[in-house]
């Protein structure tokens, strides 16, 4: 492969970044990180930066949006040369570029539960094609590489090692749970050889690959999605296998580096009472009271519940989740009057659980297991209380889009929730995984759900926060400037 990239003396302008990730809504979302994805890149190009996005091309993407086929290029992988298709088009309602890259054996497949890690390392290995024709069109070369979670954190070292690139690379971790385990032959598969590696190369206590470790070494910087998440992050790493990378990295580098740990924003328009859409009657910071009842109302004749509070689960049933928490305090919750919604998929043994749980109190809980934003929307606007009972949350977005829908947040203490939410004053905070503090935590939800002055209040205060992604953006911005003049 061509290898000329430019070396940065100093800081173009404008200056060109290019995203890439797995999910980017609308084209593809899962989680947070579609999300993120699909908004960040828009406040970026209002600052000023020519950022450009890059994820996988699947199939379900083509039907919906407009894309034109530009390009292809070849990769060699396993030994073999595998065509890549460049289609591109935009984020819908702007002028974000975005690019799809296209494989159909090992890109565009339908199933992304069954992906193998070797899926992930070719869709790697194709973006540093797809940087190298980018350099070869001399219209666009990125400055800076924004690579976020395991899925894309092959990247610098492929760009460093096989490309000899010096275009810079940020690594954001959106959760240091995944990390993207696999055989080190995978790696065989896209050329790298052993002695290219710099980790503890298949030594105890590192038996296997490990793309996120690999990012966290080769990255030129590090980032997370709150800073309390990055301060998590640097205290649990001794325990676990990750830490061995983190050392690693402080060995070269030098100790000291700080973890960026910068809090995602949401989209304010589209998730709004006001301006969002499908919820019964919209509202304003004034109409809070009123348009709040009327939506709760419509929620609760939809599903057969008495009017009571409400407190709601909206997420992904993951064990990260705590979920495991509500249910063990199931019998107390339901002796204090309340109604309790679950809504999301997942695992399948905690979709089952609360199942169970919806059969043995029927006349307090309601289970929806499935996927349905539409439905996300009801609860958001209908819901007194939002139940974030997260073991922990990088950042998470479902507190904020609550509150400004004016559902106050009943939160574990970690994480992003402890950077978003005031307690006692946008909502209540109770120690992660204890089920005793999610009773305290209710408990004192239900004394200001008895005070309709207090409640309004503590409902406006919510509705007025800021979660704009502007001012996570310029921080952004800030730390691009300070990767691309410092020296190493
Ligand atoms: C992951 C994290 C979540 C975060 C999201 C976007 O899904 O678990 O906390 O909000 O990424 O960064």
């Amino acid at each position: 492969m061509a290898t000329h990239v430019p070396h940065h003396e100093k800081i173009t302008m404008p200056l060109r970044v290019l995203v890439t990730g797995y999910e980017v809504a609308p084209f593809y979302k899962r989680g947070g990180l579609g999300d993120v994805l699909g908004s960040l890149p828009i406040s970026l190009q209002k600052l000023g930066i020519d950022v450009r996005l890059v994820m996988p091309d699947y199939r379900s993407i083509k039907k919906e949006y407009p894309q034109k086929k530009i390009a292809s290029f070849k990769v060699v992988f396993d030994k073999k040369e595998e065509e890549v298709t460049i289609f591109q088009g935009t984020l819908p309602k702007t002028t974000v570029t975005v690019y799809f890259l296209s494989n159909r054996r090992l890109i565009s497949v339908i199933n992304l539960k069954k992906k193998r890690i070797e899926e992930f390392i070719f869709f790697d290995l194709a973006v540093t094609g797809f940087i190298n024709w980018l350099e070869a069109q001399g219209e666009y070369v990125p400055d800076l590489v924004h690579c976020n979670d395991w899925h894309t954190a092959l990247i610098p070292l492929l760009l460093q090692r096989r490309m000899r690139s010096t275009i810079k690379t940020l690594l954001t971790i959106h959760n240091l749970g995944y990390q993207g385990k696999g055989s080190f032959s995978a790696l065989d598969q896209a050329g790298i050889q052993d002695e290219e590696l710099k980790l503890l190369s298949r030594r105890s206590p590192v038996t296997e690959l490990n793309a996120l470790g690999e990012g966290i070494l080769h990255a030129d910087a590090i980032s997370t999605v709150s800073p309390q998440y990055a301060k998590e992050i640097s205290k649990v790493r001794n325990r676990t296998k990750i830490y061995h990378y983190f050392r690693m990295r402080e060995k070269e580098r030098g100790r000291g580096e700080v973890i960026e740990g910068i809090v995602n924003g949401i989209d304010e328009m589209v998730w709004s009472p006001i301006s969002g859409r499908v919820i019964t009657r919209k509202y304003s910071i004034q109409t809070v009271k009123k348009g709040k009842s009327e939506n709760k109302a419509m929620l609760l004749k939809k599903l057969g519940l008495p009017d009571r509070p409400t407190f709601s689960f909206i997420g992904r049933m993951a064990a990260q989740k705590g979920i495991g928490t509500i249910i063990t305090t199931m019998k107390e919750l339901s002796s204090r009057e309340c109604n309790v919604i679950f809504l999301g998929s997942g695992d399948p043994k905690i979709e089952q659980s609360v199942k169970q749980i919806a059969k043995e109190y029927p006349k307090s809980v309601r289970a929806e297991i499935e996927y349905s934003e539409d439905f996300a929307y009801l609860l958001y606007a209908g819901s007194d209380f939002l139940l974030v009972p997260s073991l922990y949350e990088p950042c998470g977005l479902i507190q904020m889009v609550a509150m400004k829908y004016g559902t106050i947040p009943v939160a574990s203490r970690t994480g992003g929730l402890i950077d978003t939410i005031k307690d006692g004053e946008t909502g209540f905070l109770f120690e992660s995984g204890s089920a005793k503090g999610l009773v305290a935590a209710v408990d004192k939800a239900l004394g200001v759900y008895g005070k309709p002055a207090i409640l309004e209040r503590m409902r406006q205060r919510c509705m007025e926060q800021d979660f704009s992604w502007d001012k996570s953006a310029k921080e952004y911005v800030k730390l691009y400037e300070s990767i691309l003049t410092s020296s190493s």
